[in-house]
């Protein structure tokens, strides 16, 4: 049977190749609007995001299967910004990185443990919660470290009920944002700080978080897995 699968941020970049690589299941797209086949939910909003569960439960027939927590925001917070930019941009950021796919995971936990099955999360985090960031970036690199702490200490306390939580850590992956930057005058720089000598593909996170989703062994639960060229060796 299909599994039914929730991928949020699945209106662009790494989130539609991860929802098109699980295209022969059944997929909830996640966006921060409604649209075209997009469940919408702003993730700055606390209820939204209990209301995204609700409504992604309804849309896949009453059970979610695996979640993947793909939504994010990487948006600069300046250490010079004036107190009030400074205090709404890590809110901002908190919220959308590391609380949105919290509440998110407590749902689904919830939910599996009525029905009495087991399930999966895959969380995306960033190279960035093992090297850090730019100096703009340390809400980002923060949270991202938060959700890689969040995703160990599930993985943890729930393997025995057959819930498995799996994190990927991508560095550079070709999307907008990469694009733009690439195409400045810091992409030789960034390039050069990576042996393969490009960035990833979405495909090729994609690939994996296929494979975490549908057929990466219970015993791996708790894993946390790089893609990133090798620019980042742990
Ligand atoms: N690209 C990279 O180089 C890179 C590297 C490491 C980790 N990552 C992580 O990989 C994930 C995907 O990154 P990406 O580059 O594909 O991002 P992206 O192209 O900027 O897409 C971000 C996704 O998140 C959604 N989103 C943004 N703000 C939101 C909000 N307030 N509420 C709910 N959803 C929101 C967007 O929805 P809308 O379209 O509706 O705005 C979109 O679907 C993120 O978690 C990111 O941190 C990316």
């Amino acid at each position: 049977m299909a599994k039914r699968i929730l991928v949020t941020g699945s209106t662009r970049g790494i989130g539609v190749a991860i929802a098109d690589g699980l295209a022969s299941e059944t997929v909830i797209r996640h966006g921060t609007r409604d649209g075209d086949g997009i469940l919408g939910a702003d993730f700055t909003d606390p209820q939204a995001v209990a209301s995204l569960w609700d409504a992604a439960v309804d849309a896949a027939g009453g059970q979610i299967d695996v979640l993947v927590n793909n939504a994010g925001l990487f948006d600069q917070v300046p250490l010079d910004a004036d107190d009030a930019d400074w205090s709404a941009g890590w809110a901002r950021g908190l919220a959308i990185n590391l609380q949105a796919p919290a509440d998110l995971c407590r749902l689904a936990i919830a939910h599996w443990r009525e029905r009495g099955v087991g399930g999966r999360i895959v969380n995306i985090a960033s190279r960035a919660a093992y090297r850090g960031d730019g100096i703009q970036y340390g809400h980002y690199a923060a949270a991202k470290a938060g959700l890689v702490g969040l995703s160990k200490t599930l993985a943890r306390g729930l393997a025995a009920e057959e819930i498995l939580v799996y994190t990927v850590t991508p560095g550079y992956v070709m999307t907008g944002m990469a694009e733009d930057y690439l195409a400045s005058r810091g992409g030789e720089k960034l390039l050069a700080d990576i042996p393969l000598g490009r960035v990833a593909d979405p495909e090729e996170v994609a690939s994996l978080v296929r494979y975490l989703a549908l057929e990466a062994p219970a015993s791996m639960t708790g894993s946390v897995i790089d893609v990133n060229g090798a620019s980042f060796v742990r």
